[in-house]
């Protein structure tokens, strides 16, 4: 699987022939490396409907002809925008041509203008090799998250940017809940009130759990392989 970083909490993933973004922010964040009209993507996978995840979704995928997968309500809104979309909802599973997308708890919330788009969400994903990551979403740290780590994850994508998500020290503990192989940050330096320094955190965390941060900057890749985990 290989796993690219386009700033914020907008990540590609490329696997079993199919390119998948997850929460495409790209119009407006400052960190993105690519622009809208240059992604290509079979699939669309939101966590929730929050404009620096939803981002340029409907622009993508009524252009590519994508699937978004998504909560209940967020996937209608969309549908009823023209979008081909498939519904999840939390603790539900799918399988894709490239594997499987499961929802997963998260402390947030979700809306549109104000209006209501279901429940936040992270996100499994379970490549048809068998690689897992875990897409945090937006979430605060909650004791769950080490039942989300009985999958047996592979890489982990965890906000630390604070105010709206986990902090450093907060997704510091979620690494110790999660117990993932590879922990890599995102949702932070995007905006002034969400600055951290990443370098820090890996410090931190490599030193206390001993798991390995992996800090990718907007345009960088990586590869995950399956450590045997299920979702
Ligand atoms: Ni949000
Ligand atoms: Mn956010």
């Amino acid at each position: 699987m290989k796993l690219t970083f386009h700033g914020h909490a907008a990540w590609e993933v490329e696997t079993g022939g199919a390119r998948v973004w997850i929460d495409p922010f790209l119009s407006g964040n400052p960190l993105a490396d690519v622009s809208a009209d240059e992604v290509n993507a079979d699939y669309v996978i939101l966590s929730h409907a929050h404009a620096d995840h939803l981002g340029d979704t409907e622009a993508i995928a009524a252009r590519t002809g994508a699937v978004v997968i998504a909560m209940n309500e967020l996937a209608n809104h969309l549908a009823s925008r023209g979008l081909r979309t498939e519904v999840l909802q939390i603790g539900g599973g799918q399988s894709f041509s490239f594997g499987r997308v499961k929802l997963v708890p998260a402390y947030h919330s979700s809306s549109v203008d104000g209006l209501y788009m279901g429940k936040e969400a992270g996100i499994l994903l379970r490549d048809i090799e068998g690689t897992v990551i875990y897409h945090a979403g937006d979430t605060g740290l909650f004791s769950d998250m080490a039942l989300i780590g009985r999958a047996g994850l592979d890489a982990a994508l965890l906000p630390i940017g604070d105010k709206f998500t986990m902090g450093p020290e907060d997704a510091l503990a979620a690494v110790e809940l999660l117990k993932p192989r590879l922990a890599m940050p995102m949702h932070y330096d995007t905006f002034d009130p969400i600055k951290q320094d990443a370098r820090a955190w890996k410090v931190a965390v490599e030193a206390r759990t001993g798991v390995p941060v992996l800090v990718l900057k907007p345009g960088e890749s990586c590869i995950v392989a399956a450590g045997g985990g299920t979702a």
